[in-house]
Parts: structure tokens; sequence; C-alpha cells
């Protein structure tokens, strides 16, 4: 008897989990036969072809030994856009939304127009979604990884922001030229301690580690940061920071002892202080 390679028994009989084994399989659907996510059920009896059954079990193997998703696809979700994604860089988590949110909410503060900073920009995830969502805004994105900043520039060219992101490489601000100031500073810098059991865990061991780490106790980069904040911020400027969520009243103590002002944290959907935020009085 011939084996069944339709869909429905080939998800059936997977290892994975039933929620991930439908996304890699929608995604070998639409690349394979330009089917849509729906066909899982109006075409659950395909049979793939052998292509599509090579992927299909090269996903499920790499899966299995914990590959992340994003990196099988190729793509994640963040905000309202679609960024491309690949090990080079970290892949944006839903909690880095917030920072997204207080970058657009400073900006309507503004009128629409602004100056905004993406420091380790990553796959440019922060960057494009502010400049997605608010299109008179000029947002420069530094990191000092060459490769990311390879994929960043993919993703600004495919969402067609070119004209306005600015995509630049170095250590934090010393990407920037000396007189470069902003209305915005946003960061999602390494924050994890390098002594973190998680970083040996999951879908983290796949990431690359100087995006997740600062190879200290997870405060270094968030200090270099906000110590150089005031230096690079407007007057009344904001600085808004990710960092972890046990890091809120270490992270408040060095807004504080820079003298920024008005300093407020902010709550993930978890209700984790997750982000703090302050601006420059110009004292
Ligand atoms: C946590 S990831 C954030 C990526 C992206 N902003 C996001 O939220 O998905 C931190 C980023 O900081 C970058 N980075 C680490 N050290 C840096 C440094 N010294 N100067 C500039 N960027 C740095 C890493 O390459 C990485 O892209």
């Amino acid at each position: 008897m011939s084996e069944d390679l339709s869909l429905r028994s080939l998800l059936r009989a997977s290892a994975l989990a039933p929620n991930e084994a439908k996304i890699l399989m929608a995604y070998i659907l639409e690349k394979h036969y330009q089917l849509p996510r729906s066909a899982l059920l109006s075409h659950d009896d395909l049979g793939l072809n052998s292509q599509a059954l090579d992927e299909w079990k090269r996903f499920e193997s790499k899966r299995l030994q914990g590959e992340p998703i994003a990196y099988l696809v190729g793509k994640k979700g963040f905000y309202n856009i679609e960024l491309s994604v690949a090990p080079g860089v970290l892949i944006p988590r839903p909690e880095t939304e917030l920072l997204v949110e207080i970058g657009l909410r400073e900006i309507k503060r503004l009128q629409g127009s602004a100056s905004v900073l993406d420091l380790g920009t990553g796959s440019g995830a922060i960057a494009l979604a502010v400049a997605h969502s608010a299109p008179h805004v000029l947002v420069t994105a530094a990191d000092h990884s060459a490769e990311a900043l390879a994929i960043a520039k993919t993703n600004t060219i495919l969402l067609g922001l070119e004209t306005q992101v600015q995509l630049i490489e170095g250590n934090w601000y010393e990407a920037l030229s000396d007189e470069n100031r902003f209305d915005i500073i946003l960061s999602n810098p390494p924050y994890i301690n390098s002594q973190d059991p998680h970083l040996k865990q999951g879908d983290l061991r796949f990431e690359p580690i100087s995006a997740l780490t600062d190879h200290a106790g997870g405060l270094s980069c968030l200090k270099t940061i906000i110590d150089g904040a005031k230096d690079h911020l407007n007057l009344n400027g904001l600085i808004a920071v990710e960092h972890g969520f046990d890091q809120s009243d270490a992270v408040l103590d060095l807004m504080k002892s820079v003298g920024l002002c008005d300093i407020q944290t902010h709550l993930d959907l978890a209700g984790h202080r997750r982000v703090a935020s302050g601006r420059n009085s110009g004292g």
C-alpha cells in the first residue's frame, strides 16, 4: 500500500505542535502551490509532490531541533508590517511593539513630523514600523552588525521606505556624526545577563548572541544608551528603551542619574514593566 502523503495525514502524523505544523504547511502550500492558508482545510486531501514533501520533512526536523519558525519561513509579522528575517537578526518580539506605540504617540504629539533614532535596529523592526505608520518622519536606524543591516536594508526596500529610513553602521551613538540630534530615540538593546540559562535553551540558541546579551550583567548597553541620550536628543526630546522584566528599577535609576526628566515606566500586555522613558529637559 502506498504511503498517504495528503496534507491531512502529514499534519496528523507530525510530532510538531499542531499550530506550528499548520504555519509551516501553510508556507509550503503558498510557495509550491500558490494556495492560501485556507487550503489547509479546503484541500486537505492534496498529496504533496516530492519537492514540497522534502521541504516539509526538512522543516519538521529543523523545528524539532528547536530552530525558530520565523527563520524557517524567513519572515515575521511585527506591528503592522511583515519583515524578512534570517539567523543574522533577532526575531522581532510582540512586546517590542510597545516601543513603536510610544514612538507613534510622541510623533502624534509633535503633529506628525519628527526625527527618530532606532539604536540596535536588527531587522529594522522598530524603525520600519514607525516609518510605515508615520509617513512624515525621518528615521535613522543604527546597528553594529553588517549582517543585520543587510537584512534591514532588504526590509526597507521591500516596504518602499528608502526615502524615510537611513541605515548606519557603528557602535551605538558612534555611528552618528556629533551634531545629530533627534526628537525621539527608541532602542531595544541586548539586555539578557550573560549567565542567564535561557540563552542556552529553546529558540534563543539560534539567535545572534550579540543581539541577546551584553556579555555582562545585562545593563551595560542600556547604560551606554541612556548616558548618551541628552547629547543626542533635542530639547524636550524623548528616549524610550526596552528592558528585562526585572530591570525596571535599575533602568529608571540610570535615567535619573543622567538628569532625564518626566521619567516613566510602561507596561507590556502581560502587565510587566518592560519599557522606560524620559525626556531631555536641557538642564
Ligand atoms: C535585542 S536586538 C533588537 C533588534 C530589533 N531592534 C528588534 O527589536 O527586533 C539588539 C540589536 O542591537 C544590536 N547591537 C548590539 N550591540 C551593539 C552595539 N554595540 N552597537 C550597535 N548595535 C548593537 C544587535 O546587533 C541587535 O541587532
